[in-house]
């Protein structure tokens, strides 16, 4: 089986944490008084990065912009299906400036982006895979946003509703392993707990043969990971789980972002991903 999963490269945005700090307290991570190595955080960046480029992925960075510390955390701005961009509204006033930066670089990149009218934190919360967008509410993007996703494109919306403020964006309970566009079928990595009784139902409905991750994996971001269908960059922490995925065939490989946890962000926050 190993032989059988098939990456496929990407085009991923991130933003250089040449700013990030934690300033503020919007997450039961965060801690104002935690301090972070700015030296060592932008390394373990660096080999994020690298690690992504060494696997055939194209990274396009976006220049950070001073007293935004979180904006390190791409994966917030934006949800991008089939080249159209559906931009953010964030929760904390501290983050909103987040979303024109971002829409600038959009711009120049040659996209339109839609403004959404209620709160919305792009892939934190909102996750395609088969023929479905996951979204996630409870903590940060509302179920408004979730119908202006589906009416924007097209793509039925499941709302997923989240419990527990440590996994308080999707991305922190829930990652793609292969998103069904290369052939192979679609699958999730998730820990049920995070999900109302509701959703979890949901969950095993449409992915019966889904990894499950214990607490201690979420625990230590090992579920907000990136797969390109064969390679999933994950936390180093999460033993247990790079253990299952192992055994299902795919190639962890691990990438420590343990100055990031300390805002609550690990590999997949500090990751967008623009679909063509
Ligand atoms: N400190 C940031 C916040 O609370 C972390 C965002 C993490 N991003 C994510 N996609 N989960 O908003």
């Amino acid at each position: 089986m190993p032989d059988s999963r098939v990456p496929r490269p990407r085009r991923f945005l991130v933003c250089e944490p040449r700013h990030f700090a934690v300033q503020y307290a919007i997450n039961p991570w965060m801690h104002p008084d935690h301090h972070v190595d700015p030296g060592l955080a932008h390394g373990q960046w660096q080999a994020l990065i690298r690690a992504y480029r060494a696997h055939g992925h194209t990274v396009d960075v976006v220049d950070p912009v001073s007293d935004l510390p979180d904006m390190v955390f791409a994966a917030n701005c934006a949800l991008v299906l089939a080249g159209r961009v559906f931009g953010s509204y964030f929760l904390a006033p501290q983050r909103r400036p987040e979303s024109l930066a971002y829409e600038s670089w959009f711009k120049t990149a040659g996209f339109d982006v839609y403004r959404p009218a209620s709160v919305c934190e792009g892939e934190g919360d909102l996750v395609p895979v088969g023929d479905y967008v996951l979204a996630g509410t409870g903590f940060r993007t509302t179920r408004e946003a979730h119908h202006e996703v589906q009416e924007f494109f097209g793509v039925p919306v499941v709302s997923l509703q989240l419990v527990d403020p440590r996994f308080y964006h999707l991305d922190t309970a829930l990652f793609v392993l292969d998103d069904g566009k290369g052939g192979g079928e679609a699958n999730i990595a998730y820990y049920p707990e995070a999900f109302s009784p509701g959703s979890r139902e949901v969950l095993t409905r449409l992915f019966p043969d889904a990894v499950i991750a214990t607490r201690e994996d979420a625990m230590t971001f090992g579920l907000n990971s990136v797969s390109d269908g064969r390679h999933v960059f994950i936390s180093p922490r999460a033993t247990a789980l790079a253990d299952q995925l192992d055994r299902h065939g795919y190639a962890p490989v691990p990438v420590d972002l343990s100055e990031f946890h300390k805002a609550g962000g690990g590999i997949k926050c500090c990751t967008q991903e623009i679909r063509s």
